[in-house]
């Protein structure tokens, strides 16, 4: 190889290399990198709405933001990942409106049972202002709430036939972390155990509990129903969530970049929302056909209301915690 041609190579591979750190550069400083982390299977209304926003914000936002979504608790059980984002770790996540205790006494009040009898209810609450203000709740101590995402209402399974509140005592029930919840089983007979969702399913199966309570759609999407004998439509409490940011993150970010992400989480909500009441009807009917329709007791007008005056209580016992205001807004909606 001649001077000339050896010393035009060494030139021009400077030059690539200079050129490619230089896009390395402008690549790492201009793109604002987002985590946005779950604990669900991606085919849920969650794991969905997680990967429309990804699609969405990467189309609107290209070269300026890049998603990166962590499902399934492969990072952050719902136990860990309200620190990641004050931590930093990560920057969006949507854990079940019973995992705020800590930070926001307020938003215990979706946990009320029997307060809300549909999802209807639940929006009207949810849009009024009270409703909105919630969202406002856990500034203070850095947490800023974006959205509301629906997943659906409560069901109860056990290893036993479960009809009337009686038929709980003496039961373990894995539950989240939330009072209200805690309560619900304990005034019932019913012992508690709180275990992050990634859990469920070995305990179940293990045995080391005897039952839980979730959405269709989880019970499906985890298999709860192979690890369970039975199942009753109590629907007494609502699933949803809240998708959270770090105050800190949100104010740092350039504010069109913040309204473009704002105005697609507004309408990936509605698109969660609207999907999320096919995803119940067809799990609910998956677990149907896996279970025998004979395991899974749906209740009548009076089992329902007996059901119902054995839970209420517990409303006035949160009522000082969770506020007046709050409690009245939801009943009166
Ligand atoms: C649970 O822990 O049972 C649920 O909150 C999981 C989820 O995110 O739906």
């Amino acid at each position: 190889m001649n001077k000339f041609f050896t010393n035009t190579l060494i030139l021009s591979l400077f030059s690539m290399l200079l050129f490619r750190t230089e896009n390395l550069e402008a690549v790492d400083g201009d793109i604002i990198k987002i985590r946005f982390s779950h604990v669900v299977a991606e085919n849920t209304p969650k794991g969905q709405g997680a990967l429309l926003f990804k699609k969405l914000a990467e189309e609107r936002l290209a070269g300026k933001v890049e998603i990166e979504i962590l499902p399934d608790s492969v990072r952050f059980t719902d136990e860990q990942v309200l620190l990641g984002l004050l931590f930093g770790d990560v920057e969006i996540a949507a854990p079940s409106l019973a995992k705020f205790r800590r930070f926001s006494k307020s938003i215990q009040i979706f946990d009320l049972p029997f307060l809300f009898d549909d999802l209807e209810q639940v929006h009207q609450f949810q849009t009024g202002a009270i409703g909105k203000s919630l969202l406002d709740s856990m500034l203070s101590r850095g947490i800023k709430g974006l959205n509301y995402w629906d997943n659906g209402m409560r069901v109860i399974s056990a290893n036993r036939q479960l009809k009337a509140p009686a038929d709980l005592a003496n039961l373990l029930f894995r539950i989240e972390p939330s009072a209200v919840i805690e309560t619900q089983y304990r005034s019932l007979g019913a012992n508690t155990f709180v275990l992050p969702f990634n859990r469920v399913y070995d305990a179940l199966k293990l045995g080391l509990v005897d039952g839980q309570e979730n959405s269709w759609s989880n019970i499906a999407s985890r298999k709860f129903y192979q690890v369970q004998s039975h199942l009753v439509e109590t629907n007494h409490s609502f699933q949803g969530y809240m998708v959270v940011t770090s105050v800190h993150f949100w104010e740092s970010l350039p504010p069109e970049i913040r309204d473009t992400l704002k105005q697609i989480l507004d309408e990936v909500s509605l698109e969660v929302n609207r999907s999320s009441v096919e995803k119940q009807r067809d799990s609910r009917e998956l677990v149907l056909k896996a279970m025998g329709k004979d395991r899974v007791y749906n209740l009548n007008n009076d089992e329902r209301a007996a059901w119902r005056s054995a839970m209420q209580p517990i409303w006035e016992k949160f009522r000082s915690e969770i506020g007046d205001e709050v409690i009245d807004a939801a009943v009166g909606r």
